[in-house]
């Protein structure tokens, strides 16, 4: 007989501060936590209820963190309100980070990065920067000025 462990994480509670709302604390955390069920545990997947009328927090699981409704549970809260439970599949969500952190680092080594550097390093070449150091002067002042291209 086959036996398979299919180990699934879940969020029983999320809750930031008034006064450190909308920062992208809960986000974050989520995310934090996310990675952590998959990577400490070998979760699969994710799930969490919420109630129908939380708009703000139907939205960072829906739209921001990219949850998807499972079911309804009628009645689920004490006070007879429906709930959505909702799932994030963790193998695809983890399979898309490192697809992101890959064409990050593709990019960052790619040509086009590249030059992008050289065109920035050129760019402060073309910038003459210079030091005022007369011995009478107080202070010092830098200079910044462009150099001419014109041929003298
Ligand atoms: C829901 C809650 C945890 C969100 O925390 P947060 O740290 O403010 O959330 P974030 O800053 O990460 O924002 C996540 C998204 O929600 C949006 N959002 C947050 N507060 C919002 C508000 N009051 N109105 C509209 N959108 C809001 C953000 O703009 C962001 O959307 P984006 O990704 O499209 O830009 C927080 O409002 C809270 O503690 N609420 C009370 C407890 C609660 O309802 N918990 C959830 C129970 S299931």
């Amino acid at each position: 007989m086959l036996l398979f462990l299919f180990i699934k994480g879940h969020i029983t509670s999320l809750a930031v501060l008034r006064t450190h709302r909308r920062k992208g604390i809960a986000t974050l955390l989520m995310e934090r936590s996310q990675e952590e069920m998959a990577r400490i545990f070998g979760a699969k997947f994710v799930s969490l209820h919420v109630r129908k009328s939380n708009r703000v927090a139907f939205h960072l699981y829906s739209d921001t963190l990219r949850y998807a409704i499972h079911e309804v549970e009628k009645g689920y809260y004490a006070d007879g309100e429906d709930a959505y439970d909702m799932h994030l599949d963790l193998t695809e969500y983890m399979n898309n980070k490192k697809k992101l952190q890959q064409e990050a680092m593709d990019l960052l080594s790619s040509s086009s990065a590249a030059e992008g550097v050289n065109h920035i390093t050129t760019s402060l070449q073309q910038l003459h920067v210079g030091m005022d150091t007369d011995p009478s002067s107080s202070s010092s002042q830098v200079i910044i000025s462009e150099k001419s291209t014109e041929a003298s």
